[in-house]
């Protein structure tokens, strides 16, 4: 079986592009959080270079960071609406102030279900940032409050996103062709 072949080098969204984006946010979390404390979570692993560059905009006194792991049950379990936390925070997170930091919402199955989980350990406010949304692939309501770019529904890779774990690495944002 010979192997199937990806072309990743139409960019889709830039590095300046993405840079200038990020930027923006920083500034928006910047504003909106004013005088407080805040607490990003990268989702692992696809968050790494999002929140890396995020964090570097924030010019707030007191940023935290902690991590999770988390996957949605397989696809049979549409409607269940459970995630399997693989890693958890190391941070009592009741009364603080939490940004979830994400590569891309798609369905928005995960982060509804990872949501309502960390809403039950009463944080004082918690919202949500993703780099990349695709808005018609949603099944469950969930939008985001700091968003860089929406994009139509194709599979993308770059900027922390995979495919069976390659293409992370990009500091662009590229589809995928096969040849
Ligand atoms: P969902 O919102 O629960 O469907 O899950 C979103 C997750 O699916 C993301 O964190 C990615 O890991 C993955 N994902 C969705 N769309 C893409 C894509 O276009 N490229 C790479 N990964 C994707
Ligand atoms: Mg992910």
């Amino acid at each position: 079986m010979s192997e199937v072949k990806y072309d990743v080098s139409e960019v889709l969204i830039s590095e300046e592009q993405l840079k200038q984006r990020v930027k923006e946010l920083g500034a928006q979390i910047t504003k909106d959080f004013e005088g407080e404390e805040l607490l990003l979570v990268g989702i692992l692993k696809g968050s790494v270079p999002f929140l890396a560059d995020l964090m570097r905009t924030i010019t707030l006194e007191t940023v935290k960071l902690d991590f999770m792991v988390v996957s949605s049950y397989g696809s049979g379990t549409v409607s269940s609406g459970k995630i399997n936390i693989k890693k958890d925070l190391e941070t009592d997170i009741r009364g603080k102030n939490v940004i979830v930091v994400e590569d891309i919402i798609d369905s928005g199955n995960t982060l509804s279900c990872l949501k309502e989980v960390l809403l039950q350990r009463e944080p004082k406010s918690l919202k949500i940032a993703t780099m990349l949304d695709k808005p018609s692939r949603r099944q469950s309501p969930i939008t985001p409050d700091y968003c860089g770019f929406a994009v139509e529904d194709k599979f993308i890779v770059g900027y922390g996103l995979d495919l069976d774990q390659k293409y992370r690495h990009l500091p662009y944002i590229s589809w995928v062709k096969t040849e």
